[in-house]
């Protein structure tokens, strides 16, 4: 039984040093951001969504060892594929329309949108008078596509 436990310990442990060397590209791709919007809007979306939906992510010392590296990484590239505010300009006019009716939604459902992320970070969380400036900003530019 107790050798069973200590084996087991040992290979969890060399297991956790092995994965350390699978390599991830934990990288912010040189971008200018094209982004268009009132600078305090800007900068409200930059604190609240730009780690996992630009190419200015904040890297936490986490994304820097396996396996929650892993997590994060996947969830930065499943949010850059979803909506990147560096890649707006690159969109098509109807996918920003697109893009800011889910935003819309997306904002209207807080911080159930990555629940962890927001418990980890609850300096992103958005206040009521941010969301509540954000969704008046994005009612306006969805009035014509
Ligand atoms: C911790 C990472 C993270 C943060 C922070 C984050 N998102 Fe996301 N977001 C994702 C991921 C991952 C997806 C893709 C999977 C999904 O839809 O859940 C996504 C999807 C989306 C989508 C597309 C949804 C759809 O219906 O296609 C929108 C819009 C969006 N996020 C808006 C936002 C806004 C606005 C913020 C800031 C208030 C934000 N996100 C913050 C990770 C994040």
């Amino acid at each position: 039984m107790n050798t069973s436990f200590k084996s087991i310990a040992g290979w969890t442990l060399l297991l956790l040093i092995l994965i350390q060397f699978v390599p991830l590209r934990r990288i912010n791709p040189p971008a200018t951001e094209s982004f268009k919007a009132p600078q305090p809007i800007r900068r409200i979306l930059k604190n609240a969504c730009y780690d996992c939906h630009s190419y200015e992510t904040r890297w936490p010392k986490a994304a820097y060892i396996a396996p929650a590296s892993w997590v994060i990484y996947r969830t930065v590239s499943a949010g850059r594929s979803a909506l990147n505010f560096t890649e707006w300009e690159n969109a098509r006019n109807e996918k920003t329309y697109e893009l800011r009716e889910s935003m819309l939604a997306t904002i209207e459902k807080g911080t159930q949108h990555q629940p962890l992320y927001y418990l980890w970070k609850p300096s992103s969380a958005l206040s009521p008078r941010e969301s509540g400036a954000v969704i008046t900003w994005l009612k306006a530019s969805l009035i014509k596509p």
